[in-house]
C-alpha cells in the first residue's frame, strides 16, 4: 500500500498532513509563521545564509526606500553556481538534474546529470562571451521545452547577462516587441519543435522578430529537423558552436541586486511590461519554496508542467529545483499526444513524486474521464500542486481523488510574475488543505486583505489582496526601462508602502485566504496571463477595424476566454472577416490570445468622457444586471448590443 500523506476530511471539510507527512516533511513546525513574522528580515537573512552560496557575505539584509527595496546588500553570489557548481563540488555530479521527455514516443527520455549540465553551461557561457555578450547585456531566449532552455538561462546567469525568455507559442511580432524593449544583443532559438506529432517551425518566427532589432547573433538549436534559412554571419548552429567551445568558465561574482532576468507580462495596458528580478533575493525565495513548499528531498522527481516562457517555468522548472539539487522532469509535448494519458504515463514511468500543474489542465483531464488516469500506477506521487488561477471545488476533488488517490495533499499556490515565487499556500507538513483555498502567507510574507479605504476586512468579506514591507526577497525590483510604471502599477493605489496585487480575495477562516481572481483588466486564459488591452490593440491594428473592446467571459475549461466587440470601418461584417481577425490576433500575439467570440457592433457603450464601459460588456456576457445606463453618452447602444449578442444582460 502506498503511504497516505493526508488524513481523512475532518468535520469542517479540511484535510491535514498525516503523521507520516509531518515526520517526513522538511518543514512541520506550526510555530514557524509566528517566528518568521517577529522579524521577517532576520528570517530571510538566515535562509539566504543557510541555503545559498555567497562568494562574499552580505552586510545588511534589507533596505527600504518606498516604493523601492533591496535585499542582501553587498552580498556576492551567482545563480548558475548555486544551481550547478556547488552540487558537483559536494559530490553530487552524477545525480540527474533533468529528465527530458521528448514528445515523439520513439525518442527515449534523456537524463542529464549535474556534472553534464554544468559542462554544457560552461561551454555555452563561453560561446555567449565569444559573440560579445558581457555582464549586464540582454539575451533573448525563444525556445521550446528542451534542455537547451535551462542551458541558455544558466549560461546567461553564469556570465551576468540578463535573459529575457519569450514563450515559444507567442508570435514573431510578440517576440520582436520584447527584443526591442530589452535591446537584446543575442537571440537563442531552435529550428522548431514537436507539437502533437508534427514538427513546427520556430525559426521563421524568430526571423520575423529579429529584423530591425539590435540582435546581432542568433543561435539555433537543431531540434525538429525542419528546414530553416541561416543568415550568413548572423545565424549559428548551437551544436557547431558547442563542438569548439572550451569547458572552463568561472561563474561571475554578481552583486545580490544585479538583475538576473526580465520576464515580460501582461498588465492593464496594451503593452507587456518587463518585470525585473534580481539575483540573491530571487534565488533565496525560489530555493526556500522548493524546500518547504514543494518539500523537495534527495530522492524526489519534481514535475512542473508550466512552460519555461512563464514565471512558473522560470522558478520551478529551472532555478528553484536546481538550486536545491533536485531532479526535475521537462516534457516537450502536448498532454494528449499520442493519447490523453500521456502525463500519467510519464508520472508512472519516471516515478514522479511532486506534480505541479494548472487548474485548466485539471479541468480538461477531468472532462476526458478517469480511465486515462486509472490505466497507470501513480503511487509514486506524494504531493500535488496547482497555480495560475482559482481552482473550483470539483476540479480540486477530482485532482485529489483521481490523480492523488486521496493520499496526497494539494497545495494551491498563489503568486505572480511580479512576486517571483510562491507567496500564499499551505505548507505540506502543516496544512490544512482546503478545496478552493490557497491558504496562508508563507513565513516571512506579509499579505493582507483590505477594502477601498485600506482597512483590513474581517470575516468572509471580500476585499483586495495587498502585500506589505518587508517585501519578500523574490519580488520584482522594477519594470525594465520604466520605473514610473512600476510605481504607478503597484505602489499608487494604496500609496508607496503597499504593493497592490490586482487580485480580489477573502478570508476563508481566521488564517486562510481564498483568492478570487483579478479585479483589473488582466485575464487568465487557460492559466495564461493576458491583458484585454493587448488583445484590443492587436484587433484595432487591423485595417478594417475602427475600434474594439475586449472582455473576459467565463469558460468551463479555460477559466476565462477573450470576447471581442468590434466596430468596423464601414465594411460589411462577415464570417470571413471574423476568421481574418482571429488570424490577425494569432499573428500579433499568438494562439493563446485568439478571441472565442467576435461581435460586430455599431457602437461601444461609452461614458460621457468617452471611456469604454467594459464592465457593462462583461456583465452582458454573463447575463448580469448592466448597471446604470444613464451615465452613458450612447445609452441606445445597449439595446443594439443585446440584439447582436443574444445576451440579455
Ligand atoms: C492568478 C502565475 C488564484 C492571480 C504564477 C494572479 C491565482 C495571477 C493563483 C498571476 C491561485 C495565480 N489562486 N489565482 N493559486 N495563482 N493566480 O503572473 O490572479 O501568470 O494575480 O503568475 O494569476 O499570474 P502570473
Amino acid at each position: 500500500m502506498a503511504t497516505k500523506w493526508v488524513t481523512e476530511k475532518d468535520e469542517k471539510g479540511y484535510y491535514w498532513p498525516s503523521d507520516e507527512m509531518k515526520k517526513y516533511a522538511n518543514m512541520a513546525d506550526v510555530d514557524i509563521f509566528k517566528k518568521a513574522s517577529q522579524n521577517p528580515e532576520e528570517f530571510w537573512a538566515e535562509k539566504a545564509k543557510e541555503n545559498i552560496h555567497w562568494f562574499e557575505p552580505f552586510s545588511k539584509a534589507y533596505e527600504w526606500n518606498p516604493p523601492h527595496f533591496k535585499w542582501f546588500i553587498g552580498g556576492k553570489t551567482n545563480a548558475s553556481y548555486n544551481c550547478l557548481d556547488r552540487h558537483v563540488i559536494s559530490g553530487k555530479g552524477d545525480k540527474t538534474a533533468i529528465i527530458w521527455v521528448p514528445e515523439p514516443t520513439e525518442e527515449k527520455a534523456v537524463k542529464i546529470s549535474y556534472a553534464e549540465l554544468l559542462e554544457k553551461v560552461k561551454k555555452f557561457s563561453n560561446i555567449l562571451k565569444k559573440l560579445g555578450v558581457k555582464k549586464g547585456d540582454r539575451v533573448g531566449i525563444y525556445l521550446p521545452m528542451i534542455p537547451e532552455v535551462q542551458i541558455a538561462m544558466l549560461a546567461c546567469a553564469r556570465i551576468g547577462a540578463i535573459h529575457s525568455v519569450c514563450f515559444s507559442a507567442f508570435s514573431g511580432d510578440s517576440l520582436k516587441t520584447r527584443l526591442i524593449d530589452s535591446n537584446a544583443k543575442v537571440l537563442i532559438t531552435s529550428d522548431g519543435y514537436y507539437r502533437r506529432g508534427k514538427p513546427l517551425n520556430l525559426k521563421n518566427n524568430a526571423d520575423i522578430a529579429v529584423e530591425g532589432t539590435s540582435v546581432e547573433h542568433v543561435i539555433v538549436v537543431k531540434r525538429a529537423g525542419v528546414e530553416v534559412e541561416m543568415k550568413e554571419g548572423r545565424d549559428h548552429w548551437f551544436h557547431e558552436l558547442m563542438e569548439e567551445a572550451s569547458n572552463e568558465c568561472e561563474a561571475e561574482k554578481m552583486d545580490s541586486e544585479d538583475y538576473l532576468f526580465i520576464l515580460y507580462t501582461s498588465g492593464t495596458t496594451g503593452k507587456p511590461k518587463g518585470i525585473v528580478h534580481e539575483t540573491g533575493g530571487y534565488l533565496t525565495q525560489a530555493d526556500l519554496t522548493c524546500r518547504w513548499l514543494f518539500d523537495l528531498h534527495e530522492e524526489d522527481v519534481f514535475w512542473c508542467t508550466a512552460d519555461v516562457g512563464w514565471i512558473t517555468g522560470h522558478t520551478y522548472n529551472c532555478y528553484g529545483p536546481l538550486s536545491v539539487g533536485a531532479t526535475l522532469l521537462l516534457f516537450e509535448g502536448a498532454p494528449d499526444y499520442p493519447d490523453k494519458d500521456r502525463w500519467w504515463k510519464e508520472i508512472e514511468e519516471h516515478k514522479v513524486t511532486i506534480f505541479y500543474t494548472a487548474p485548466t489542465a485539471i479541468r480538461m483531464f477531468a472532462q476526458w474521464g478517469d480511465s486515462y488516469v486509472k490505466k497507470h500506477d501513480l503511487s509514486s506521487l506524494r504531493l500535488l500542486g496547482t497555480v495560475g488561477e482559482p481552482i473550483d471545488e470539483d476540479a480540486w476533488m477530482w485532482f485529489f481523488e483521481t490523480v492523488g488517490g486521496s493520499r496526497c495533499p494539494i497545495i494551491d499556490t498563489w503568486w505572480q510574475t511580479e512576486t517571483g515565487a510562491v507567496m500564499i499556500s499551505e505548507l505540506p507538513g502543516i496544512g490544512p488543505f482546503i478545496p478552493t483555498v490557497a491558504g496562508k502567507p508563507l513565513p516571512g510574507v506579509k499579505a493582507e486583505i483590505v477594502d477601498e479605504g485600506k482597512n483590513p476586512v474581517s470575516g468572509g468579506e471580500g476585499g483586495y489582496l495587498i502585500l506589505k514591507s518587508p517585501f519578500s526577497p523574490g519580488m520584482l525590483r522594477t519594470v525594465y526601462n520604466d520605473d514610473e510604471k512600476y510605481v504607478k502599477t503597484y505602489f499608487t493605489e494604496y500609496g508607496p508602502e503597499i504593493y497592490f496585487t490586482g487580485d480580489g480575495a477573502r478570508w476563508f477562516d481566521e488564517e486562510n485566504i481564498r483568492v478570487t481572481g483579478r479585479i483589473d483588466d488582466v485575464m487568465k486564459v487557460a492559466g495564461h496571463r493576458l491583458s484585454t488591452g493587448e488583445v484590443e490593440n492587436a484587433i484595432a491594428s487591423h485595417e478594417k477595424v475602427s475600434e474594439c473592446a475586449v472582455v473576459p467571459k467565463p469558460h468551463q475549461i479555460k477559466g476565462e476566454v477573450p470576447v471581442a466587440f468590434v466596430v468596423l470601418k464601414g465594411v460589411e461584417p462577415s464570417d470571413e472577416l471574423k476568421q481574418e481577425l482571429v488570424a490577425h490576433v494569432r499573428k500579433e500575439i499568438g494562439p493563446t490570445a485568439k478571441p472565442e467570440e467576435i461581435y460586430f457592433v455599431n457602437d461601444l457603450p461609452k461614458t460621457r468622457s468617452g471611456k469604454i464601459m467594459r464592465r457593462m460588456l462583461k456583465s452582458l456576457l454573463t447575463n448580469q444586471p448592466l448597471g446604470d445606463a444613464t451615465t452613458l453618452q450612447n445609452a441606445e447602444t445597449i439595446k443594439h448590443l443585446k440584439e447582436v449578442t443574444g445576451y440579455e444582460g
